[in-house]
């Protein structure tokens, strides 16, 4: 019997970490992680997931080319998918703002300093650092039915990282660039890139890395019947 602590433990250390070191972790591990992840449910069985694992040459060719991407005005960023409505509304508005501004407070970036925002933008594209970057993606004649069961396929590899003392970083800052990543991957055109993931050890040292983003109490999205 698992003891509910060490899975709780797992969970509430969990945060997005957005400075690794250079400590490479092994395609075996990555690999061990993903099977554990994979018992995630989905309806039907369906496992939806398909996963790219980039580490070395790869992710520096990879980080390279959608870095560039990012750094061109020009280049036409689509939306493989639509993560947020626009406009956003209350209460979310706020929520993004808070962890937007405390991220960038920690980092002495000012608010409305685009050229220092963009830089840290594009730090999701080297990965952060990490040793090992993924992408994950999804056959896009799937349901949204298939997108939750994704999404706990992803908590359960950050659940499963932390568990292994590893940190991670899931990145929807991929999508827009799916075109420069399914080239460079060789992603078959029926897969939508959902998001990436950073995941190695923690640089404890870097500021970003203080950042713990809040949560509203039980009280205020839960309601109990008796
Ligand atoms: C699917 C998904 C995509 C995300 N994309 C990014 C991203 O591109 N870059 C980033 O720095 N953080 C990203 N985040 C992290 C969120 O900002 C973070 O989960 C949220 O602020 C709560 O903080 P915490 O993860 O530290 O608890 C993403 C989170 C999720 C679940």
């Amino acid at each position: 019997m698992t003891d509910f602590k060490t899975v709780d433990a797992a969970m509430l250390s969990r945060r997005s970490l957005r400075a690794f070191l250079p400590t490479p972790v092994s395609n075996e591990e990555i690999s061990e992680i993903l099977r554990v992840a994979s018992r995630a449910p989905s309806g039907t069985n369906m496992q939806p997931w398909k996963v790219y694992v980039v580490t070395g040459k790869r992710k520096q060719q990879l980080s390279q080319a959608v870095l560039a991407a990012h750094n061109d005005p020009d280049y036409p960023r689509e939306q493989a998918y639509s993560y947020y409505p626009s406009p956003l509304f209350e209460p979310y508005i706020s929520r993004r703002r808070a962890v937007g501004w405390g991220l960038y407070s920690l980092l002495g970036i000012e608010k409305g300093d685009k050229e220092k925002m963009h830089v840290q933008h594009g730090r999701n594209y080297e990965f952060f650092d990490a040793p090992v970057g993924m992408i994950f993606t999804i056959d896009e004649r799937l349901e949204i039915g298939s997108w939750l069961d994704y999404g706990m396929f992803l908590q359960n590899i950050m659940t499963a990282a932390r568990g292994r003392g590893l940190d991670t970083c899931p990145q929807a800052a991929f999508a827009p660039f799916h075109t420069v990543i399914r080239d460079e991957l060789d992603i078959p055109e029926q897969e939508v890139v959902i998001c990436g993931m950073a995941i190695g050890h923690a640089d404890a040292g870097a500021p970003e890395n203080t950042l713990v983003s809040e949560r509203e109490p039980v009280s205020a999205f839960a309601t109990f019947y008796d």
